[in-house]
């Protein structure tokens, strides 16, 4: 299995924050069935000011130190973004920390904020797709704006956003409503991958594994386990 989102990189973000936690949520996660995990800090303007050389320079030596602890994971280097105007800036100076490729066009993950759909938001979308990339839509189950109105996230869904829900949200840790709606997209077959998005060992630790046993009962195996190997994704 690929987890594509985590916040394993010590002191980076609102993650891990040292070394020792990281490496225990590594074990973890091969004990849910990881094979290759994305590490995603966030990038967000005024609050996670990261940078791909920095991040790339910080996850280098992380990769260093799993290796020595000889834990059985691939990893790979990607980012969350935020939602915001240094995605047009990150674009043009080639500094963007892709994913990988989705049908082939480069793809990140975006991330909206956590209550609403900031005007403008499908603009940017739109003029990503024109420069032959893809935004993949972050655990939307957990907006409120989505939580209200689920049919706010078709324009996303027409502009061809893939969607990624959080394993935490099928096994409630978000709540009822989060959990609905995550179900709710899941049964109506719009949920491309689930992501841990792991950030510590005590609230939010590694649970693709159990993640994906919940989606099993509720779309089959078969399904389920494209959630955590999705055809169109190479990193
Ligand atoms: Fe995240």
């Amino acid at each position: 299995m690929i987890d594509i989102h985590s916040h394993i990189l010590p002191n980076v973000d609102d993650g891990v924050q040292n070394i020792n936690d990281a490496i225990k949520m590594l074990q973890i996660a091969v004990q849910e069935g990881v094979t290759t995990q994305v590490i995603t800090p966030h990038i967000q303007a005024n609050r996670f000011e990261n940078n791909l050389k920095e991040l790339t320079r910080l996850f280098e030596m992380f990769r260093i130190t799993v290796e020595a602890e000889e834990i059985p994971i691939k990893l790979h280097l990607a980012a969350e973004v935020h939602i915001g105007p240094q995605i047009i800036q990150m674009i043009e100076t080639d500094t963007l920390p892709w994913l990988g490729t989705w049908n082939d066009q480069k793809c990140f993950l975006l991330e909206l904020p956590p209550n609403d759909i900031p005007s403008g938001t499908l603009n940017l979308i739109q003029w990503l797709r024109t420069k032959q990339i893809t935004p993949i839509l972050v655990h939307p189950e957990r907006n409120r704006a989505f939580q209200k109105n689920p049919a706010k996230l078709q324009p996303f869904l027409n502009a061809g956003c893939p969607i990624q829900i959080t394993s935490s949200s099928i096994l409630g840790g978000f709540g009822k409503q989060a959990k609905q709606l995550a179900i709710e997209l899941l049964t109506e077959g719009k949920v491309d991958l689930m992501a841990s998005d792991c950030h510590n060992l005590e609230y939010r630790p590694p649970n693709l594994g159990q993640g994906i046993n919940a989606a099993s009962k509720i779309i089959g195996d078969t399904q389920a386990a494209k959630l955590a190997n999705a055809p169109a994704l190479k990193l």
